[in-house]
């Protein structure tokens, strides 16, 4: 009968222990759950006003883009405007010095122009602003283009354009102006990598449901180790005042961004010394 009773207390007081143990347990796991509640309301807090802080950026970059556009590119198109203007000889012939003078503010003037576009651009498409007028056009004729539209730049450099794209591809699905400024930025580059009696040679085939192109030249290649950040913005292998080249190394970042908003992928490949390759996908406007 002792032993029972001894038993029972020692039973009991072991109740006891684990209710204190449980009630324990439980307003512990009430403070945590208290205090992770007051957690992830300060975290909430704090979202809130980092959201806030990123659309107050937001605002602040459009509002920037269309500063750069007002204040940068109409005084431009007013300046070229008047050139022009001055060039055709309305306001009477110049003196051969005027002459080149003006020769220069309009070379000049064309350069700050298409620097200011390209950074317009580039922060357009960074900000996800960027619309495509996407349509079904013809690779070959895409081509032939931008080509004959480089045809005196690649003159003067000595460097010879050919078209290789075929006549039978399908069409891709693309915003046309936007292809043009692909391929004008990258033959542009050809031509100016590629010293006098070179060649630049512009291909394309059919890759599944993608046509690729490929603008191929014979110039000064790219180091191997240049190869993963060519398309980066700003980067250039050599800058431009040490080459005396015009560039701001914006225009392969600018390929790299629209080639991708079209759904296709930009690559490229090079031997040093022999020349460079570089691809470029665009999907076709029916896929198999
Ligand atoms: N076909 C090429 N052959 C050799 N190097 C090239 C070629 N294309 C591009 N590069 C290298 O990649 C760099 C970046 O090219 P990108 O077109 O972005 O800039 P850029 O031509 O220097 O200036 P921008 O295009 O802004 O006028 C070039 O400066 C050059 O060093
Ligand atoms: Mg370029």
């Amino acid at each position: 009968m002792d032993d029972l009773r001894l038993e029972n207390q020692q039973l009991r007081s072991e109740r006891d222990l684990l209710r204190r143990r449980l009630s324990e347990v439980e307003e512990s796991f009430l403070r945590a759950v208290h205090d992770s509640q007051q957690e992830m309301l300060a975290m909430n807090e704090a979202l809130t006003a980092a959201n806030a802080q990123l659309q107050a950026l937001d605002q602040m970059k459009d509002a920037f883009l269309s500063m750069v556009t007002h204040e940068l590119r109409t005084p431009l198109t007013v300046i070229s405007g008047i050139t022009e203007m001055l060039e055709t000889g309305i306001y009477g012939e110049l003196a051969p010095a005027q002459a080149e003078h003006v020769r220069q503010i309009a070379a000049q003037t064309s350069r700050l122009r298409e620097l200011v576009n390209d950074l317009l651009d580039l922060s357009k498409m960074e900000a996800g602003l960027m619309r495509l007028r996407r349509e079904p056009l013809d690779p070959r004729a895409l081509a032939e283009a931008v080509l004959e539209s480089l045809l005196t730049v690649g003159a003067q450099a000595g460097v010879i354009l050919r078209n290789q794209v075929r006549h039978d591809l399908p069409e891709v699905f693309c915003d046309g102006q936007r292809v043009e400024q692909v391929l004008t930025n990258l033959i542009a580059n050809a031509i100016k990598f590629t010293p006098a009696g070179g060649q630049v040679t512009l291909t394309a085939e059919r890759l599944g449901d993608f046509v690729r192109f490929c603008v191929a030249d014979t110039g000064q290649g790219i180091p191997p180790e240049a190869l993963s950040r060519i398309f980066d913005k700003f980067f250039q292998v050599q800058s431009s005042t040490e080459t005396g080249r015009k560039g701001t190394g914006l225009g392969l970042a600018i390929v790299k961004h629209l080639v991708e908003l079209h759904g296709g992928e930009v690559s490229v490949a090079s031997q040093p010394g022999h020349g460079s390759q570089f691809f470029f996908t665009l999907p076709v406007t029916h896929p198999r």
